[in-house]
């Protein structure tokens, strides 16, 4: 029996199916939410990626399955192979940079098989490990647009593939099985909306996150960095031994403050999951997180994956806002999560683990904010507040900038199209949520993705992480209900 059904499912092609992400009368086509394997980036819009088994494809009307909608691509299963997409950034203009084309990419990929196989880690952000076969091809390109491709790879290749692309090039691992394509519900919506409307400047919170104390953020940034000279960490890439020091570092600091901490590990060989929570007050299921990836990514070559300001200027932002709670007696009325998560880089693996834990279990996550790259802002510009212009719930983002504009008047606030953060993994899953970034505008870091991503430097702003991680505390003391 099992042979014969594994002779059959190696003998299936399936289509992949890439469309508008905004296309929702087919997003919505009931057997196709089955079989919904996320949103992913191409140029300066979204397309979701479905891979319908034939039972579903066969109900498509042919104007949906019809190319008309996007490339499509077949798609043969393998247990060896992972599908990964790959795509380019919404960069700043005013960067100077070599700005590598698809087919740079692909052809440097082509030699990806032989540096994962000479066994040579010399340089490398991180260690390969495991066995690797040398004789695989190195992938096949399933769809190709100008700046988004959608590629199978060897599984080692999939998972090391970002220390070899140029900066502004980012892959994501497509998960193994599809995700539930969730909407968030009217209710979570409603409440949003509701706490909008009852949203009034607070002295107590005001005073609260002015405690929020840029000399310890300097401290902790540079520890994450290991610019401090008594820190071992030397890359927090998932895969490197320095995500480990860093994710029981940040476990013991969070827990310094009164939190119960654990370390989930989500995938083999990845630096696990920091989750991190203060019990409510009252007897109540409803949970607030706040989250930042602590997981880093430099440049080819080099050992070093600082990750200063992607993002440790999130994580850092998590550990002060924690400070501040402590040092201010703080407690909720309502369940607390503070998360750093691992895998980031790789495509969201361990905010997309968690957050279908927390659906599996029906978690009450009322509200979810992800901080990713709060530091940079281009040299002369004010400090900003960047919300995103396509993943998340607009009311949660509503309800930030409503908030940014009462605690943290000196940020400028606008939209970013930079994409892509575990406030996604959340989203997806139903869960109200948005992401807080450093530019009201594309991606201005010239050390992003870079080795040279360290807290001194040029355009560097410990301020600015101060405003915006003020903003965060401020919406989680108004969401969650305190006393002090
Ligand atoms: C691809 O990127 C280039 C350079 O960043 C840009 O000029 C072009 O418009 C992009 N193409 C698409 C289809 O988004
Ligand atoms: C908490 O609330 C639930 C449901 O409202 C109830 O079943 C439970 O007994 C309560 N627990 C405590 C400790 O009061
Ligand atoms: C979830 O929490 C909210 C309060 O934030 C509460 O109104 C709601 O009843 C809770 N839902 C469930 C299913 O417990
Ligand atoms: C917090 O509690 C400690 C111990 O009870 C106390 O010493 C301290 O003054 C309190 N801090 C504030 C800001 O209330
Ligand atoms: C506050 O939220 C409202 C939506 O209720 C929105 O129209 C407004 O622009 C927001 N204010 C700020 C300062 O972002
Ligand atoms: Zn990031």
């Amino acid at each position: 029996m099992a042979a014969i059904a594994k002779a059959a499912a190696s003998l299936s092609f399936l289509q992949a199916l890439i469309v508008p992400h905004d296309l929702s009368s087919f997003s919505d086509t009931s057997c196709l939410v089955k079989h919904f394997y996320g949103s992913y980036p191409e140029g300066l819009s979204m397309r979701n990626l479905y891979i319908p088994d034939l039972a579903c494809l066969a109900t498509l009307p042919d104007t949906l399955a019809s190319s008309s909608l996007g490339p499509k691509a077949t798609i043969m299963p393998s247990q060896d192979h992972s599908l990964v997409w790959l795509y380019k950034q919404d960069v700043d203009a005013d960067l100077v940079m070599d700005h590598p084309t698809l087919n740079d990419v692909l052809s440097k990929l082509r030699s990806a098989p032989s540096y994962a196989c000479s066994g040579d880690t010399t340089g490398a952000q991180v260690p390969l490990s495991g066995s690797t076969r040398c004789d695989q091809p190195s992938y096949e390109v399933l769809s190709q647009t100008q700046n988004s491709t959608l590629l199978s790879l060897h599984v080692q290749t999939a998972r090391t593939i970002d220390t070899i692309l140029p900066p502004f090039w980012q892959s994501s691992i497509i998960p193994s099985s599809p995700l539930t394509r969730i909407p968030v519900p009217d209710n979570s919506v409603a409440h949003i909306k509701d706490l909008l409307a009852k949203l009034k400047f607070n002295p107590i919170i005001a005073a609260i996150v002015e405690d929020i104390s840029v000399p310890q953020m300097r401290n902790d940034i540079r520890y994450l960095t290991g610019e401090d000279s008594t820190s071992e960490i030397v890359s927090r890439h998932s895969l490197a031994s320095g995500s480990r020091v860093a994710a029981a570092w940040l476990k013991e600091r969070f827990e310094d403050t009164g939190a119960t901490c654990q370390l989930k590990r989500f995938l083999e060989g990845y630096a696990p999951n920091v989750v991190c929570r203060y019990a409510s007050a009252t007897n109540t299921t409803s949970t607030i997180l706040l989250s930042a990836h602590y997981d880093s990514r430099g440049s080819f070559g080099s050992t070093r994956a600082p990750g200063g300001d992607d993002d440790g200027s999130g994580t850092t932002s998590l550990l002060a806002m924690a400070r501040a709670i402590a040092r201010n007696n703080v407690t909720f009325n309502t369940n607390v999560e503070l998360v750093a998560f691992a895998g980031e880089e790789q495509g969201l693996l361990g905010s997309r683990a968690y957050a279908r834990e927390l659906r599996s279990v029906d978690a009450n996550l009322t509200l979810m904010i992800q901080a990713d790259m709060l530091a940079y802002h281009k040299p002369g510009e004010p400090a900003q507040l960047g919300l995103p212009a396509y993943i998340g719930t607009p009311e949660v983002a509503n309800l930030v900038a409503n908030v940014s504009a009462l605690y943290s008047p000196e940020l400028t606030v606008g939209i970013t199209y930079a994409c892509c953060s575990d406030h996604q993994s959340f989203h997806e899953q139903g869960f109200a949520a948005t992401q807080v970034f450093e530019r009201a505008g594309p991606i201005a870091d010239p050390m992003y993705h870079n080795s040279g991503d360290l807290s001194e430097r040029k355009g560097y702003d410990l301020e600015q992480v101060k405003s915006i991680a003020k903003v965060q505390l401020a919406t989680l003391l108004h969401a969650a209900g305190f006393t002090v």
